[in-house]
């Protein structure tokens, strides 16, 4: 087993995609990458580095039920992690959007991942530039900076892997070392 953890949630499969991609360029350092609506909460506590990551939905939501996914997802799942111990973890956080479709409310529900760990005492690191994104609001900046990677798969699909590869290089170390 892989010493970082990734999870993710997905409806169309574009963050699933993602999350493969960042287990293969991590190689023996990750564990293979489980979708949130198969994942315990002993599962994600288990890694003292994760990787979790979230398309938004909806309105500026978490995918899930509500938000008009095809299946459960973040939005049933990230209840649970609400109060748990994240602390002396490392977490990494990545968002799917659409700057084009929903600059108004660009990927928004990485804050809410982000809140509940954070809250839990975890240390989040992988924060991220917005630069070279065209949007007019987004929840998920903290300081200036999205609060993790932020990939926009309908727009910028030729950027992903370069910048899956920047933020791997910006973040392994910290994860390794969890
Ligand atoms: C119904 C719907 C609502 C969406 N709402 C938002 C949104 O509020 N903000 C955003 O940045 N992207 C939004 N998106 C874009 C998705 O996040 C994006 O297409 C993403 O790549 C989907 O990832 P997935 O294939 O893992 O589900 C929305 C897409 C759909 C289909």
């Amino acid at each position: 087993m892989g010493k970082i953890g990734i999870f993710f949630g997905s409806d169309t499969g574009n963050t699933r995609r993602v999350a493969k991609s960042i287990a293969k360029k991590l190689g023996d350092d990750a564990a293979d990458p489980v979708n949130v609506n198969k994942a315990s909460v002993d599962d994600v506590l288990s890694y003292g580095a994760l990787i979790l990551g979230t398309p938004t939905l909806g309105d500026g939501e978490l995918p899930g039920l509500t938000s008009g996914a095809q299946a459960e997802s973040w939005e049933e799942f990230l209840p649970q992690l609400k109060g748990k111990d994240f602390s002396g973890k490392v977490v990494a956080i990545f968002g799917l959007g659409d700057q084009e479709g929903y600059g108004h409310e660009f990927v928004d529900a990485m804050i809410e991942i982000y809140e509940v760990v954070k809250a839990g005492g975890a240390t989040v690191v992988g924060s991220w530039s917005t630069d070279g994104y065209t949007f007019e609001k987004s929840k998920a900046i903290v300081d200036g900076d999205f609060v993790g990677l932020v990939i926009d798969h309908d727009n910028q699909k030729e950027l992903t892997e370069e910048r899956v590869d920047a933020w791997l290089d910006q973040i392994k170390s910290d994860l390794l070392a969890a």
